[in-house]
Order: C-alpha cells, then structure tokens, then sequence
C-alpha cells in the first residue's frame, strides 16, 4: 500500500478553513482527519458534526474522522460519510466495540480502531474482520503540538507484526501524534501508511502546506 497524508485540520487557519482545504487539496493531501471530542474521553473539545458534514460538502478529498467521545456508536449517524471515508473509534471508549466497528461498516464507510500509548496491539485480535485501518496513537490523545511517547517505535512495529501474523497485512497502520519529518521517516520503516500530519509538520510557519506536504513524502 502507498504511504498516505492525513491533515489534522484542528491544526489547520480554523478562521479560513475552506481556504485551507483547498490548499490542502492543491497540496495533494490523501485525507482529511477531523478530530471529535467530548472533553470526558480525553479532556478537551474540538471540532463537530455539522463541521464534519460541510466539510463533507464542499471537498472531494477523502475524511479521516477520529472519534476521542466516549460510546461513539451514538453519533455514527449524525455524519455523511461515504465508501472512501474512514470512521475511526477508540477500542478504549466502548464496552461493546465489535458491535460499534460492525455500525460503521453497515453505514457503509471504512472502519479505524484506535489504540491508545498504553493500549496492547492485541486488542484488536478478535477484532480483524471488522478493522479497515489500525490508528496506532503516537500520544495520548487530545491536544496538538504534544511529544511523540517513548515506546511509539516499538509499539509501530509490533503492531505491524502482529497484523501480518494475523494475516492481516491488507490492514494499513495510521499514527497520529507528534508526526514530525523525523518521526514520521523513522514510523514509516517501522510500518506505519498513514500519517496524521498537524503542527508538527504540516501547519508550520514560514512554509506554505504544499512545501511542508512535498517535504514529508520525501522521507517516506
Ligand atoms: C492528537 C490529534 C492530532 C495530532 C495533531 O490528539 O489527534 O491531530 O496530534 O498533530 P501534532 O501532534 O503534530 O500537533
Ligand atoms: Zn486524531
């Protein structure tokens, strides 16, 4: 599989946002991720549905949406996705999420399971048949600008062996966290397709996003 860009719009001009999803778009992102939260499953609220839906409205890049709310099988309806796009919950927000994962391929768009830093790659053994992507947290989640954790290479790697071992390799691994040119080259030999790119290599000062997005897939 081809290694992919994911934009964190939290970090994106929040005041020009169609103007940044055109520059997005110029700059030849693969996905938007839209980052939700309920400030209970992490402690912090950030962008909402009806964004999501006018997003969904005006680009025909693909959306990437990671769910941070606690019981996200609530919500799967309240957002237009379709076929190319990736709903993404965290294992660690639901009693019962192979019931979560099996709405969202019923809704008809592609599956993420999320794992939070202290979360074993293991989870999501029984799981497989119901994951389109793996979302492998580089941080804990909730905030930008944060520091990648220390086992994020290893975990990348395990990961990664693991879902081969499960015969599993069509499962592309996302990071999100603190993805810097120097994590994201060294993430990408560990395994790691997808990348959710935010203040830490894409929305920079002194470089327009086609620069920095150019920059990134340089290393990939
Ligand atoms: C973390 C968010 C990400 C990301 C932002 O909870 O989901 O969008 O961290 O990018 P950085 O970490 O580079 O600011
Ligand atoms: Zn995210």
């Amino acid at each position: 599989m081809s290694k992919l860009l994911s934009a964190s719009l939290m970090c994106a001009d929040l005041m020009n946002l169609e103007k940044s999803v055109n520059e997005l778009k110029n700059a030849g992102i693969d996905y938007l991720h839209i980052d939700i939260m309920d400030g209970c499953f992490v402690p912090n609220i950030t962008l909402g549905f009806d964004l999501v839906n006018s997003i969904k409205s005006i680009t025909d890049i693909s959306l990437d949406v990671h769910m941070m709310v606690n019981e996200p099988s609530r919500f799967i309806d309240r957002m237009n996705l379709d076929k190319n796009d990736y709903l993404c919950v965290h294992c660690e927000s639901e009693v019962h999420i192979q019931r979560t994962l099996s709405q969202i391929r019923e809704k008809g768009c592609k599956t993420g399971m999320a794992i939070n830093p202290q979360t074993p790659v293991e989870s999501m053994k029984y799981l497989t048949d119901y994951i389109d992507m793996a979302l492998v947290m580089t941080v804990s989640p909730g905030f930008a600008g944060q520091k990648i954790f220390a086992g994020a290479e290893r975990k990348v790697s395990d990961a990664r062996k693991f879902l081969d071992e499960c015969g599993c390799s069509h499962i592309p691994i996302e990071v999100d966290g603190n993805i810097s040119v120097e994590n994201g080259a060294k993430l990408s030999r560990c395994g790691a397709e997808i990348f959710v790119l935010g203040t830490s290599s894409l929305f920079l000062k002194g470089k327009t996003l086609k620069q920095a997005a150019t920059e990134f897939r340089e290393v990939l």
